[in-house]
């Protein structure tokens, strides 16, 4: 055994890392998973610990931070790189580490001499959140061109008993559809190749060991923060673990790397958690806060919006506008957001983007009239833009048909009727920058809804390379420059709902439009995939009209209300239309909402679901006072077949403190019309708090009203001072 084997550690609240670092190699994972103490090391190096197998090479190669084909490592590489057929196979001879926050973040530098490759590896372990964020860059250090084909952002080794990928499949108007697979020894994988984020294959994936649940049980979880093509994939390794490697898909050709040039992978985000995958929504929401580009460092309370999309799609005439926006303010909401349909041309989605200015027929005199009527009202105004975007049938395609991300030859193939522009042209990002910034600085508008609403294809840019990667670094190069000329403006990521929802667009945006499908019932399975994620306050989440656009169900004001209120809310319908008692269910909602987003919002929250058609949410309050405040929001999605209703139970409260409970809501009607029979408990609760258990509600739960389908009721559950008796 060698005694100069040395293994470097990271470690975190709830994680810790362990690599070794044999001479002249890349240092090999020996341990990703919940904290161990300090100074814990192995028994030996790996190699004097584990007796080999039979009919195999005589140089054992373990699974290390980069591993790497030809020379050895029989497994996927996390590199696969050429030089016109030469170097196809790499393996670094040296690593030197350079610490960046001792026992927190290191960069890793491997050296490969004979292929004339650097890869530089940084490993950044946030000790607070839990979340590892591991990038890689790759230096060409010789004079011929490289060719990557792959690179993974990072590596990452998984425990023998891991057996459920969980990962969000969907498509328009279904985002974040959880989906199972039990890993074997085949290879996992997914990719996305439609250049955005995708509303079928978010980057994402939780893989949870035997046993876990949502609330307990080890679990780990990765995302790529990225919002072009992408692939993951999860492969069995002969001593039982499995190696997770997650990056950047790349089109041919795109990869390829000048003498001396850096590539730069994204950033993978990687956490674990003991406490399932409510504990590891807790960590990725954590990270995410810590990113969000809020103004002068601080989230503002998420104000209510009006959008006129499903009110008045393509038709915003000043006068019904503003009529609408007399109305929203009326019942209390707070930012006013004009949609598609009030620039140059605009009347149907067959043509004008690319033309930013407003429509000469619906608004002769610019917005001026309009957004001071909605200032007027209290109300702060947004905007509809889709940037990246131009119809065939424009001024700006008419000017510049070559400005279209195009292959020479090939026919152009719209989406929505529409063209991508190939924005890593100077001239055309400086075009978008111009017009955007005009708008910004003619008017008083506080948020942009940056749209994308379609997939690319023939994605080749002007020297007939591909371009999606490319687009995606000009995307964000546009947001950034944007956000910095006007640093209060804030951004939602929009792309057809939620097909541009990731860590990396969320380093220039503030909000993301969840869905296109704002049928509640729907949305609670949409909000439940995405809060593994991403945090509550970011999902956009709007109370829409009955029967619901993309569905064609209805439900009631007070269940639409109650899905809507636990993200960033909203309301997308034309008010003006809403019988007087919805109008006041309505106006008493947003009250409701404005009274608890702030322990809605920037807290812990847990997901569950109970038996007979039970979904729940729980939010706890970001400060963590000497009470710990509450609130949980229960929904029956589905008529009971049981005769007496379950109670949920609570799994994290704290088993030695008493609660207050209150029944909340729902609000602006009385609850008991929500219920099938009542009982003299939940009446009390309506009137006053009720002293219970927290290991009572733990293990026995709290009762819940017998109630019609589609019903929502809202607690407020504050944690007393008074130890349980
Ligand atoms: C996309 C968005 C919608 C709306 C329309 C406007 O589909 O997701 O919310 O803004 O574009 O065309």
């Amino acid at each position: 055994m060698s005694n100069s084997t040395q293994f470097i550690s990271l470690h975190s609240a709830s994680s810790s890392i362990v690599l070794e670092l044999p001479p002249n190699e890349a240092p090999i994972w020996r341990y990703w998973g919940l904290r161990l103490p300090p100074h814990t090391s192995p028994e030996a190096a790996l190699r004097d610990s584990r007796p080999l197998p039979t009919f195999m090479l005589d140089f054992d190669q373990p699974l290390t931070v980069a591993p790497s084909f030809g020379v050895g490592w029989m497994g996927q590489s996390a590199l696969l790189a050429h030089r016109q057929g030469q170097d196809f196979a790499q393996s670094f001879q040296s690593c030197t580490q350079h610490w960046i926050r001792p026992h927190e973040a290191v960069c890793l530098q491997l050296l490969d001499e004979i292929a004339e490759i650097q890869l530089n590896i940084t490993l950044d372990l946030n000790p607070i959140t839990n979340v590892l964020s591991i990038s890689s860059q790759v230096i060409n250090l010789a004079s011929t061109l490289l060719e990557i084909q792959w690179l993974a952002s990072g590596t990452l080794p998984l425990p023998a008993h891991s057996q459920v990928i969980r990962y969000y499949a969907g498509q328009h108007n279904n985002e974040f559809i959880e989906k199972n697979d039990v890993l074997s020894r085949s290879i996992w994988k997914r990719e996305s190749r439609r250049g955005r984020t995708s509303h079928d294959c978010s980057p994402s994936a939780v893989v949870l060991t035997e046993g876990a649940t949502e609330f307990s049980g080890l679990v780990f979880g990765a995302h790529l923060a990225w919002s072009g093509n992408h692939q993951q994939c999860i492969e069995w390794l002969h001593d039982g673990q499995y190696q997770w490697q997650m990056g950047e898909w790349l089109a041919p050709g795109e990869g390829i790397l000048e003498a001396g040039a850096t590539w730069q992978s994204p950033t993978l985000l990687a956490s674990c958690s003991a406490l399932g995958c409510n504990g590891l929504a807790t960590n990725f929401h954590s990270e995410l806060r810590t990113q969000l580009p809020w103004y002068k460092g601080k989230m503002k309370p998420r104000p209510v919006h009006l959008n006129t999309w499903e009110g008045f799609y393509f038709d915003v005439y000043p006068e019904p506008v503003k009529e609408l926006a007399t109305a929203a303010a009326a019942l209390g909401v707070e930012r006013f957001v004009l949609d598609d349909g009030w620039f140059h041309g605009r009347h149907h989605d067959r043509a004008a983007l690319g033309d930013w200015w407003p429509d000469e027929t619906k608004f002769p005199n610019g917005l001026t009239d309009l957004i001071n009527h909605v200032n007027e009202l209290g109300m702060e105004f947004g905007i509809w833009l889709e940037p990246e975007m131009v119809n065939p049938n424009s001024d700006l395609f008419k000017h510049h048909p070559d400005w279209a991300l195009q292959i020479a030859g090939r026919p152009l193939i719209t989406a929505r009727n529409q063209l991508v522009l190939d924005i890593s042209r100077p001239e055309v990002s400086d075009y978008l920058f111009e017009k955007i910034s005009e708008l910004l600085n003619t008017y008083p508008i506080g948020y942009i809804k940056w749209d994308h609403n379609r997939d690319l294809t023939t994605a080749g840019l002007k020297n007939g390379k591909a371009g999606y990667r490319a687009q995606v670094l000009a995307a964000y190069a546009l947001m950034q420059k944007i956000g910095q000329q006007f640093p209060n403006l804030e951004i939602e990521s929009c792309s057809g709902g939620g097909g541009r929802i990731d860590f990396a667009v969320l380093q220039y945006t503030h909000r993301v439009w969840t869905s296109d499908c704002i049928d509640a019932l729907s949305r609670l399975q949409i909000q439940k995939g995405f809060l593994q994620f991403f945090p509550p306050e970011i999902m956009g989440s709007h109370i829409g009209t009955a029967p619901a656009h993309t569905t064609g169900r209805s439900q009631n004001m007070g269940f639409r209300a109650a899905v809507a209120i636990t993200g960033h809310l909203g309301v997308e319908l034309d008010v003006r239309q809403l019988s007087p008692s919805d109008q006041e269910q309505l106006k008493a909602w947003i009250e409701f909402y404005k009274q608890l987003r702030d322990r809605l919002h920037g807290g812990e929250i847990w997901r569950g679901s109970g038996q007979d058609a039970w979904l729940w949410q729980m939010h706890a309050a970001p400060t963590q006072n000497a009470e710990t405040q509450f609130v949980l929001c229960a929904y029956r999605t589905q008529a009971t077949d049981h005769r007496y209703t379950p109670s949920i139970k609570l799994n994290m409260l704290n088993p030695a403190k008493n609660y207050a409970v209150k029944l909340l809501g729902p609000v602006g009607l009385d609850v008991s019309s929500r219920m099938q029979s009542n009982a003299p408990f939940f009446d009390q609760l309506k009137k006053s708090f009720a002293t219970i258990n927290g290991a009572w509600l733990i293990h026995h739960g709290l009762p819940m009203p017998r109630a019609l389908a589609e019903s929502a009721f809202i607690f407020e559950i504050n944690e007393l001072t008074t130890l349980s008796s």
